[in-house]
């Protein structure tokens, strides 16, 4: 069917994003469709607990959009998927993304994060492979690129000051960011051993829609609704350097198609904040907007004391996280120079944005933390 669709319209492109079912994969998937037409895209995603189908809901009324439910690692599901689209790019979300969760359980971040990103590298150069030349390095498919959606934390930890740069020596500290610097490290080796065409893009920490409750600031909007404390770690001191997400998207959209190919992207807003710092503007946000718009009190949970409990009091210091990196902050000048991406969102509006969406979309909410997240919940935070 899809060779037929292929053959009517040879401009199509094919996309094959995986992990387009969790935060930044799945707002990726609506910028394509707003950004693009004669697109067609195959979304593959294990659907863990941190990707939801529900997400991608009015999306998938869409022809353009497809969805495969299956795991990176399985390289039967992923040679299907080339065997049945004549897949143009292919760009990597799928990780096990969360920092805490790597700490408890180090082994599915390996598993995931570089065993599935070598079988997705595997499968598109089968597929892509047209030839060789006279040294024996596999020719590609014109116009074809593989995009490794990685992050800031490959970097380490920064002291009060300085930024990081394409070229910072990588050095990790937890095990989430050693499986995501083994994983760019992978795809380095395929462009230099095989001449795949790639491209890394490490970015800060994204905030805004469908980012789901175990990560900062949506965590604190949940717990400021149903009238709970709201954890700190350590001293709150710890600055991450935070972008919203459809500018994160904005920009893996610009190297996929603009970048140079093998090149590495830092991506970021020079955005950095104190954690508690986000979490009081999380406090004063939601009063205000409650103040502003009376309805907004209605998403109050059952038995919350009210807007007026919606205060600093509401935070609690807990014990630090284990090897808690200092600080992360990006220095965007060659995405910027070479292809004129900047941010478009100030925090100051991204947050209000992001706010104003989780006050709307409770239904969500309640979806996404309806399986496994109050045992996850219970056992993150009960005794610290
Ligand atoms: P997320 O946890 O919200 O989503 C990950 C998605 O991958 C989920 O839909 C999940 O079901 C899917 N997945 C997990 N394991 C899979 C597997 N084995 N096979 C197929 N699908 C699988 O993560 P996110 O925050 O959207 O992050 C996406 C990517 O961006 C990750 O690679 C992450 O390292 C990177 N990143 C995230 C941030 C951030 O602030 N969230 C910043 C920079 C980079
Ligand atoms: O920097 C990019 C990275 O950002 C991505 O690669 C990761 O996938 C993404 O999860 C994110 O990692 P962080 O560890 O920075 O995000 P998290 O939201 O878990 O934590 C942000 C900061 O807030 C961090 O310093 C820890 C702190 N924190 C977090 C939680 C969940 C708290 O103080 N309390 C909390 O309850």
């Amino acid at each position: 069917m899809q060779n037929e669709l292929y053959m009517e319209n040879k401009n199509i492109k094919y996309y094959l994003l995986t992990g387009g079912a969790g935060f930044i994969g799945a707002n990726f998937v609506k910028h394509m469709l707003k950004a693009h037409s004669d697109i067609k895209i195959i979304v593959l995603d294990a659907l863990t607990y941190a990707g939801n189908l529900g997400t991608l809901k009015e999306d998938l009324k869409n022809d353009s959009l497809i969805f495969v439910k299956g795991d990176i690692c399985d390289s039967k599901v992923t040679n299907k998927i080339f065997e049945d689209y004549n897949i143009d790019y292919l760009v990597n979300f799928a990780a096990e993304s969360h920092v805490d969760r790597s700490i408890e359980n180090p082994q599915i971040f390996l598993q995931t994060n570089i065993l599935g990103t070598q079988n997705l590298l595997d499968t598109a150069k089968k597929f892509w492979t047209v030839g060789k030349d006279e040294n024996g390095y596999p020719i590609y498919r014109d116009g074809v690129k593989y995009l490794q959606v990685s992050t800031d934390e490959v970097y380490g930890s920064l002291g009060d000051t300085g930024y990081f740069l394409e070229t910072t020596p990588l050095d990790p500290n937890s095990p989430y960011s050693a499986s995501k610097t083994g994983a760019d490290l992978i795809v380095k080796a395929y462009a230099e051993t095989f001449k795949m065409p790639v491209n890394t893009t490490r970015c800060s920490n994204n905030y805004g829609p469908y980012h789901f409750p175990e990560k900062l600031i949506p965590l604190i909007i949940k717990n400021i609704l149903e009238g709970k404390k709201l954890p700190v770690y350590g001293d709150g001191s710890n600055v991450r350097d935070w972008l919203y997400v459809e500018d994160h998207c904005k920009a893996i959209d610009l190297v996929l198609h603009k970048g140079r190919i093998g090149e590495i992207y830092n991506v970021g807003g020079h955005n950095e904040k104190q954690n508690i710092e986000i979490v009081k503007l999380t406090i004063a946000t939601i009063r205000r907007l409650m103040e502003q718009n009376h309805s907004y009190q209605q998403v109050l949970k059952p038995g919350h004391p009210g807007i007026g409990f919606i205060n600093d009091d509401m935070i609690t210091f807990v014990k630090d996280r284990l090897g808690h990196d200092q600080r992360y902050a990006i220095d965007p000048q060659k995405i910027s120079k070479e292809l004129g991406w900047l941010p478009e969102t100030k925090f100051e509006d991204g947050i209000v944005k992001t706010i104003t969406w989780y006050l709307e979309n409770q239904g969500w909410v309640e979806e996404v933390t309806s399986g496994d997240y109050q045992n996850y919940y219970k056992q993150m935070y009960e005794n610290r």
